[in-house]
């Protein structure tokens, strides 16, 4: 099928990426929060960074508001239901996206994807309270969205290759490039990723070297554009936590279970950047 409205649940900093994404590559984008104050920042973020790309000349203004005219925001779920793709974006909590996923299942028209940008959670537990689980899959984005190159789709045991191959014509629409993963804890991405940022927080914590030295020892070393600390404060440590946990229940090796700095930086209210604390952010 031809998608050309798309809905997204969730305005932090992935769903208004998603949004912005999708709306510059022409798609009518829905995008949904629980509040007035929520949705407004959500928008502002997507209207932002037009602001920003039509500054640094890289967008006319013509194109900002032609964007513009292509995503509304709603306080609405039932408004979905003309919706030909909706993804979730949600936070990473199973319950909240198992609720979600069978309310979004009565309004979304049958037979359409429902898909979630879920980090790490298990696609199955949300396909399994749909009367669609052939249509729903993940489609995991990355921080920051409309830069990152990479889309992973997840395939389910019950995801149907049409999902597969529209999610992946999709992507490739975004200027993406996808790929394929089983619905296993982590994905691709997050199952290696995930480790080295808690082994940096673990060098860290046994006093190998400071914050600073490893950053740059990764930096230099390996050309990464961000140390392990600056990259743990820019994606959040509640994030970083909340995908450790899900990986660990699926496969228990030490190497995935969280150290308790990050949990006692994320029980202390230290998100990263999204709140200005975290390893560097808001640090005295
Ligand atoms: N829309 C469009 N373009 C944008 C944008 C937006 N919202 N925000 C930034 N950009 C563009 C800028 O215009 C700039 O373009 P230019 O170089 O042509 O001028 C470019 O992106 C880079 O932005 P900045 O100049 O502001 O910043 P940097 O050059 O310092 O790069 C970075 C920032 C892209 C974040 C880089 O440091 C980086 O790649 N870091 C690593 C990010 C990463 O690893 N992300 C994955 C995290 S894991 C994840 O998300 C998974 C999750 O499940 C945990």
């Amino acid at each position: 099928m031809v998608l050309k409205k798309v809905g997204v649940v969730g305005g932090g900093l992935m769903g208004s990426g998603i949004a912005q994404s999708a709306a510059q590559a022409g798609y009518h984008v829905l995008l949904a929060e629980v509040n007035q104050e929520l949705l407004e920042k959500g928008m502002q973020r997507v209207h932002g960074a037009w602001q920003m790309l039509t500054g640094k000349g890289k967008i006319t203004t013509d194109q900002a508001a032609e964007y513009k005219e292509r995503i509304h925001g709603t306080l609405r779920l039932e408004d979905f239901s003309d919706r030909d793709l909706v993804i979730e974006a949600v936070i990473e909590n199973l319950d909240e996206k198992r609720k979600l996923f069978k309310t979004l299942d009565g309004i979304v028209p049958a037979g359409n994807i429902i898909a979630s940008n879920t980090s790490s959670l298990p696609i199955m537990e949300m396909a399994a309270v749909t009367a669609r689980e052939g249509r729903v899959a993940g489609l995991h984005f990355f921080n920051p969205v409309p830069v990152m190159k990479l889309v992973e789709i997840v395939k389910s045991i019950a995801t149907s290759d049409q999902t597969v191959e529209e999610l992946r014509q999709f992507a490739v629409s975004l200027g993406k490039t996808p790929i394929v993963a089983k619905d296993t804890g982590g994905f691709v991405v997050n199952f290696l990723l995930i480790p080295y940022l808690l082994s940096a927080v673990r060098m860290y914590e046994n006093g190998v070297a400071s914050m600073e030295d490893i950053d740059t020892g990764m930096k230099l070393g390996c050309g990464y554009p961000m140390g392990p600390f600056e990259l743990l404060d820019y994606v959040g440590l509640d994030t970083t936590l909340y995908a450790a946990e899900a990986i660990y229940k699926e496969y228990p090796d030490p190497a995935y279970a969280p150290p308790t700095l990050l949990r006692r930086m994320v029980q202390s209210g230290r998100y990263g950047r999204k709140n200005g604390k975290g390893f560097y952010v808001g640090a005295d």
